[in-house]
């Protein structure tokens, strides 16, 4: 099995059917520029046959990004199928990708359809999508509520049908690590020809499990992981980016897998994406959160400013962002006051930083954070204040 993980990125495509998360042509295509030069493997650009504008958008990322693959998504139908062809057949490195439901629940009641039928349509859809490249994925929509010998049967038909990628999402963020982890070990037992594809996993957010399915999905053989850039997605999302590569940098000997991010992207690529659809980053989101690399606690400022990996477990500039950051409050210790002080270019006696310390933590119990123009106050009152 290789050691190299693929990044698909579907910002653009499920990211992009979060709510408020619609996104122009241009807008489209600054996302997909700053995917391309961060070294994501596939872009997903969107999926044609929806609507003109998406068709229109696809084929313009498909024209202009060179380095990595272009993928269009396109449901089990020839008429699907040509829309997606005809809007990447421009791209360097044009990929199908074909989907249709494999539970019981979806194959009844949205597609109502028998599980011999389905089979069908995906082995004609794989070979249809064969006949213009032989860059072909097909995801078994709903694959982890799915019964796991047909999944086993539909796989092994559509890798024999040409298929490259097999996709098995976690459409509505149902599994557990556990059990998803052992999903993906029954597929590479039981389809005979697995090895000649590359599995997929894609998950969903709904019980805030999506890193961690893929993460152990990797663990146990999943060689590609369909992410979007701060984690959006259908519902609660889907598994964050920069939260799958940071696993796999941060726990390298764990993952023992290779991807090929520039992990210095992550932060700027996520804030270009709040920017666009105009949705903050939560504070508290892990890798990219305004907190995330803040220390509070005089415990941990102390820590941190003695040997940062105390409390840090990945440095800030590993992931693009300036540097740790030390947040004032009631919590802080004498350390972290002193050097804030000395970034703000105050240089103080040990006395006057102990004035300046008492005097903050009066103010840190009316107000829960102190800002820098806050302590700048504090000097100016309590070091440089002229007697009246
Ligand atoms: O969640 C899902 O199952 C999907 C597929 C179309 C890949 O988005
Ligand atoms: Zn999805």
């Amino acid at each position: 099995m290789s050691d190299r993980v693929f990044i698909f990125d579907t910002t653009l495509r499920d990211g992009e059917q979060s709510p408020g998360a619609t996104m122009n042509q241009l807008e489209k295509l600054r996302i997909a520029r700053q995917l391309e030069s961060m070294g994501v493997d596939i872009i997903e650009a969107g999926f044609p046959a929806a609507s003109d504008g998406d068709f229109c958008s696809v084929r313009e990322i498909a024209r202009s990004v060179e380095k990595c693959q272009v993928a269009g998504l396109c449901r089990a139908v020839p008429s699907d199928i040509d829309r997606a062809w005809e809007a990447i057949r421009e791209a360097a490195h044009p990929r199908i990708h074909t989907f249709i439901a494999t539970s019981p629940l979806h194959m009844k009641h949205k597609l109502q359809k028998e599980p011999a039928q389905v089979l069908e349509m995906a082995q004609r859809a794989v070979r249809h999508a064969c006949g213009y490249t032989a860059n072909v994925e097909f995801s078994a929509e709903d694959a982890s509520r799915s019964e796991w010998d047909f999944l086993a049967r539909i796989t092994e038909a559509v890798i024999d049908c040409g298929a490259t990628t097999v996709n098995i999402p976690d459409t509505v963020g149902y599994a557990q690590p556990d059990e998803f982890a052992e999903l993906i070990r029954y597929l590479r037992a039981n389809v005979r020809n697995i090895d000649r594809a590359i599995i997929s996993v894609h998950c969903h957010n709904d019980l805030g499990l999506a890193v961690a399915n893929t993460m152990a999905a990797i663990r146990a053989g999943a060689r590609q992981a369909e992410v979007t850039l701060s984690g959006i997605g259908e519902r609660a999302g889907n598994a964050a980016l920069e939260e799958v590569v940071m696993n796999l940098n941060t726990r390298r000997n764990f993952f023992e897998v290779e991807h090929g991010i520039d992990t210095k992207m992550l932060f700027p690529a996520c804030r270009l994406l709040s920017h666009i659809i105009g949705q903050p980053i939560p504070p508290n989101k892990a890798v990219t959160g305004a907190n995330a690399f803040a220390h509070e606690s005089g415990i941990h400022q102390d820590g941190v400013l003695k040997d940062r990996r105390t409390y840090e477990i990945m440095t800030p500039e590993s992931v693009g962002r300036v540097g740790t950051d030390m947040v004032l409050g009631k919590h802080s210790g004498r350390h972290a006051i002193k050097r804030k002080l000395d970034e703000l270019g105050y240089r103080l006696s040990e006395e006057d930083v102990t004035l300046v310390a008492d005097a903050m933590k009066r103010l840190a119990d009316i107000k829960k954070t102190i800002y820098d123009e806050d302590l700048e106050a504090i000097v100016l009152e309590e070091v440089f204040r002229i007697p009246d």
